[in-house]
């Protein structure tokens, strides 16, 4: 299964952080956030969502961002701090469950976001981590799912065959379940068991076109998701059908420079199909 280390982590976290700031603001700004005082944020990894949530719930919110790596955490701070609402932010190193399980004694929270947090291996049962996301919400509050969606993404268009096959290497590569109740597209599924009420589901959709008019795009594919596809690809690609011939042709269309490089094909698009979903306690 993939391996990430600490260096590639931070690239991954500030790298996707930059690409997906307009569509997590867009979700956050969905919340109706104005007047919460108490707000948890569960693997913030480099505080993108910290700090649209601080901005959006105002200055008379405290925010609480979790992460189990101490190195994510202070890029969040670092980045709250750059922002100007650390005075807002509190970051804690712990487990999420550790801390859903705290507000219990503590008191409850006004909203819970998780971002890319509740993952196959992340949590060992996403549907209890749920329930107990759900359980530190006050009454009223809102807990918020929302996910990049990178395996529903376009990343290949007109390269159907080559991109399904690349997705599915890397969901092997990833441990990522194809079906079943730990499904990652399972949020509604969770959220309902959980005993939420007024679910929401929205579709936020961060497109990448034309791509050099938007400076995150190219250094979000060229040092997160052709590394990551290409990784898959080697160790997994064989048991997702590529054959050596697919693979040589997935190297040439992800390599920067190449002349047949995929982003320089002209009408090059990216898009992720980010969800939020959202319920009430
Ligand atoms: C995919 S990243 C998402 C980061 C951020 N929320 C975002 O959307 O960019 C997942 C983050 O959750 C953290 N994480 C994973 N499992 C966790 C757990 N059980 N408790 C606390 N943090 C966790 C990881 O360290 C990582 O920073």
């Amino acid at each position: 299964m993939a391996d990430v280390d600490e260096a590639g982590l931070i690239t991954y976290l500030t790298t996707n952080r930059a690409f997906m700031t307009p569509a997590v603001e867009q979700a956050v700004g969905l919340l109706d956030l104005a007047g919460s005082r108490r707000v948890l944020d569960v693997g913030t990894g480099a505080g993108g969502g910290l700090v649209a949530l601080a901005r959006a719930a105002g200055e008379q919110a405290r925010v609480l961002g979790v992460d189990r790596n101490e190195s994510a955490l202070t890029l969040a701070r670092q980045h709250a701090a750059d922002a100007g609402v650390l005075h807002q932010v509190h970051t804690e190193a712990a487990d999420l469950l550790q801390v859903a399980a705290r507000a219990w004694e503590k008191g409850r929270y006004d909203a819970v976001w998780a971002s890319d947090a509740i993952w196959p291996g992340n949590v060992e049962d996403p549907a209890a981590a749920v329930t107990r996301l759900a359980e530190a919400l006050a009454p009223g509050g809102v807990l918020a799912l929302f996910t990049s969606n990178y395996y529903s993404s376009t990343f290949l268009p007109g390269h159907a065959r080559l991109e399904r096959q690349l997705l599915t290497a890397s969901e092997l590569d990833w441990g990522v379940p194809a079906d079943g109740p730990h499904h990652y597209a399972r949020h509604l599924h969770w959220l309902t068991a959980a005993g939420l009420r007024d679910l929401r589901l929205h579709v936020l959709p961060r497109i990448g076109f034309p791509v050099d008019t938007d400076p995150t795009v190219r250094p979000y594919l060229e040092d997160v998701v052709w590394p990551q596809l290409l990784a898959g690809a080697r160790c997994q690609g064989r048991e997702a059908g590529m054959t050596g011939e697919d693979l040589a042709r997935a190297e040439v269309l992800l390599t920067p420079g190449n002349p047949e490089y995929v982003v320089d094909e002209p009408g090059y698009y990216l898009v992720h199909p980010a969800l939020l979903v959202t319920g009430r306690r």
